[in-house]
């Protein structure tokens, strides 16, 4: 009985010793068969009443040498297991070209701000910044606004309090500007504005605007139209027409307004131009003496110009954009069409 009890043990540890696993659930086999809590090891313990007396100790180092050596194989074969799965990653071509990040892209309007105060800087104009909440005096009185002037109406300004209000315009950074500076003054100031509309393809409640200001001894409208046209053949075409039109603005005499020749269909008539060939991009004109005063400049001795565009009206055309409203959504499919663009 005893021989053949030490048979079965040892055919068992060659069995152990020899034994292979190609993956994850063979060593799972292996595990259940000889570790696992029902392991045919375990009932060869239970067999060592049937051994001879004079055998016992043997027998019994035997099976414990099993149990061992099975538990040995499992580590050795799962470090195996291991080993070959590492193997099998494939190594990367380390001489391939790097995929490039994918970047963001600049907003429409800032790539055109940036365009615009570029042109204006060739010409010597320097930036101008101011606050976008406002008092009354730089947003309309200093500018030469009536009392009842319906700029001022609620319809139209975001009031605050009664003395502050979201800026209706950038004119107000002029008022700043020539407060604390001495002419000659060559100023642009970007920045947004802010105006009680209701929201469409065509209006919105905020904006931005360029203002231009130069004020210097002998400033003539002559430079204004000659400064304008510069800029709208930087800014679109080398051939881009421009015509003024008389209007008017409380902080200009004499004022107008300015168009371009309609960069898509060049004055045949199209949607654009409202089939006029021509499309309006700022107001303009010479800064009224009242306004000068206002700001401690001495209006006998200098003149200036001043001029007011809107940044959303310039982008449309550059880009084609019919819809204001894209301009504050952020839907990536419409800020992803300028990322080629390299300001
Ligand atoms: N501030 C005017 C507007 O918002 C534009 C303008 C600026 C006109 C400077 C003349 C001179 O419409």
């Amino acid at each position: 009985m005893s021989q053949e009890l030490f048979d079965k043990a040892n055919e068992k540890l060659s069995e152990i010793e020899k034994y292979a696993v190609n993956n994850a659930e063979e060593l799972e086999k292996f595990r259940i068969a000889f570790l696992g809590s029902k392991n045919t090891i375990k009932p060869l313990f239970g067999q060592i009443r049937h051994v001879d007396a004079d055998r016992k100790k043997e027998y019994g180092q035997l099976v414990n040498k099993l149990k061992q050596t099975a538990e040995a194989k499992f580590t050795q074969l799962q470090g195996q297991l291991a080993q070959s799965a590492a193997a099998d990653i494939e190594v990367p071509d380390l001489t391939r070209p790097v995929n490039a990040d994918r970047i963001g892209s600049r907003h429409p309007l800032s790539i055109i701000e940036g365009k615009i105060i570029d042109i204006f800087s060739r010409i010597g104009f320097s930036l101008s910044e101011g606050p976008q909440i406002e008092d009354d005096w730089h947003n309309f009185t200093a500018l030469n606004f009536p009392p009842n002037h319906p700029a001022r109406d609620m319809q139209d300004t975001f009031f605050l309090d009664k003395e502050l209000a979201l800026r209706t315009h950038t004119s107000s950074v002029q008022i700043r500007h020539m407060e604390n500076n001495e002419p000659p003054i060559r100023v642009i100031s970007p920045g947004r504005v802010f105006r009680n509309e209701t929201i469409s393809a065509r209006a919105h409640c905020q904006f931005h605007q360029v203002e231009g200001l130069y004020v210097d001894e002998g400033v003539s409208f002559a430079d204004l139209k000659q400064t304008l046209y510069y800029f709208a053949r930087e800014m679109f075409e080398k051939d881009t027409e421009i015509q003024f039109r008389p209007s008017y603005f409380p902080f200009t005499e004499i004022s107008a307004e300015m168009d371009i020749s309609c960069l898509v269909c060049k004055k045949e008539g199209c949607p654009v131009c409202k089939h006029t060939g021509w499309v309006e991009i700022l107001g303009c004109g010479m800064v009224d003496p009242n306004v000068l005063e206002n700001c401690n400049i001495d209006s006998e001795k200098y003149t200036g110009f001043a001029f007011g565009m809107g940044i959303e009206r310039i982008t449309m055309l550059k880009y084609r954009i019919n819809d204001l409203r894209l301009y504050f959504e952020n839907d990536v499919r419409f800020l992803e069409q300028f990322s080629h663009i390299i300001p």
